[in-house]
């Protein structure tokens, strides 16, 4: 069948074959599919829908595009985690290194800014020297010595996300939930992991906007999971605020450095610690298994909230002891980074100018909408809206005030970084937008919503 019919069968609603989504994938990666036809067959999945079939060889084609590690010769458990995308999303940054620490190899491919997100990749290599592009031996090499690495997909290492990945964020086509499942999940079984949880964003700053529909996302990245033999949990989280107090690139790897040193925001660190509790008891269920000291087994164990705590105090004990940020300087130091950044932040990119956003009245910030936050930042250049975009790693955005905070008219809630001056009154004005303020304080905002085993 021709390139053209399989996209005519898919833009008329009709289902698609496993051959014949082969043949788009491959022929894509082998440059005989032009952008612009892979581009129009995105929409058309957008639009229509793929159906569980269809989005389960989708993944199974994606993740033979390339190679899958074997990690076998590590015999501690191989936890990972991922985001469905979030603004402010720096868990993964603080959250590998320290469940690392705990004693779990994580092997993490991570991905770029997407739409107004942020990208995992994008912060990291605001450090300079960063190298997230690894070959395999490299990747291995490093996972090896520390326990710890985040590279990114590669010609090797589910290059078919790669390319699709980048194509999706310049065609808008990435809120679709088959698309999202088979982009995270063909990375997440390249890798070589045994436990995945996965933390899916809801909210206005997330692709997804409701809990119907991240729950639909969750069920299916779980069914892929466990069809490869990986672990699988799902977490639903809060994207409606940006995650912590700054969104950008190198202000979020300041952030972090600042957690790992103990001085976090509650949000940030509740959804670090219970993802990372998460992954340790994952990992214990997978430590268990091959020590043959009877099964247990998640979905019917009873994981009690003393059992999720108790883990949580370990994860904050790793912070506290320090243990967690020397991981993150072995990480820096072994993928090229300069790990000075550590005791000298001000060794990472700096914009040229601030603008500080001031309050209109008196009252309590009811919220701090994540997607205008998410989509200011990129105006100021720390996202792309082109394949070829450069992004500015100083720009970004810090918050000074979050949601529940009182403030009075005149206070600065939060600050604009940037170098290019072009859109920087358009992202002024989206900041001063996305502050909602009311007389009363607002109800207890729940960062961690549901958990899907
Ligand atoms: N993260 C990914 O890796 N892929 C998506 O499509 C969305 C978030």
């Amino acid at each position: 069948m021709s390139v053209l019919e399989i996209i005519r069968k898919k833009r008329d609603g009709l289902k698609i074959e496993k051959k014949e989504i082969e043949q788009l994938i491959r022929g894509y990666l082998a440059e005989e599919v032009p952008d612009y036809q892979m581009a129009a067959f995105l929409m058309a999945a957008f639009i229509r829908g793929l159906d569980d079939t269809e989005t389960e060889a989708l993944t199974e084609i994606m993740v033979q595009s390339g190679e899958v590690l074997d990690l076998r010769e590590m015999a501690d458990p191989k936890v990972d985690k991922h985001s469905t995308g979030g603004v402010g999303d720096k868990v993964s940054i603080v959250l590998a290194p320290l469940v690392a620490a705990a004693g779990v190899v994580v092997p993490m491919i991570a991905g770029r800014g997407l739409g107004h997100t942020g990208g995992t990749i994008d912060k990291l290599e605001s450090i300079p020297g960063f190298n997230t592009q690894l070959n395999v031996l490299d990747f291995r090499n490093i996972l090896w010595d520390t326990g710890v690495v985040i590279a990114s997909q590669s010609e090797k290492i589910a290059p078919a996300d790669r390319k699709l990945y980048a194509l999706r964020n310049a065609t808008s086509t990435v809120e679709s939930i088959p698309l999202i499942a088979s982009s995270i999940m063909s990375k997440k079984i390249a890798e070589g992991i045994n436990g995945l949880v996965l933390d899916i964003k809801v909210g206005s700053g997330a692709f997804i906007k409701t809990e119907e529909e991240a729950e639909r996302l969750a069920r299916i990245m779980i069914k892929l999971g466990e069809a490869s033999g990986i672990k699988t949990i799902a977490v639903l989280t809060d994207m409606n605020e940006p995650l912590g107090k700054t969104v950008g690139n190198a202000i979020e790897i300041r952030e972090c450095i600042n957690v790992l040193k103990g001085k976090a925001e509650q949000d940030l660190l509740d959804v670090i610690l219970t993802l990372g509790a998460w992954m340790l008891v994952i990992g214990e269920e997978l430590l268990e298994e091959t020590e043959d000291v009877g099964v247990f087994n998640i979905k019917e164990k009873e994981i009690t909230e003393e059992l999720i705590n108790e883990k949580r105090i370990k994860l904050e004990g790793l912070i506290n002891s320090g243990d967690a940020l020397e991981k993150f300087i072995q990480m820096v130091e072994a993928q090229g980074g300069n790990p000075e950044i550590v005791a000298n932040p001000g060794l990472l990119p700096v914009a040229e100018n601030i603008r500080p956003v001031e309050i209109e009245k008196d009252g309590f910030i009811q919220r701090v909408d994540a997607e205008l936050i998410g989509k200011a930042a990129m105006l100021l250049g720390a996202g792309r809206t082109r394949i070829d975009d450069n992004i500015d790693h100083a720009a970004g955005i810090t918050l000074n005030k979050k949601s529940g905070s009182e403030v009075h008219k005149g206070d600065v809630v939060a600050v604009l970084h940037y170098n290019d001056t072009n859109s920087s009154e358009e992202a002024y004005r989206l900041v001063k937008e996305a502050f909602q303020v009311t007389s009363e304080p607002p109800s207890e905002r729940q960062i961690v919503r549901k958990v899907l085993l």
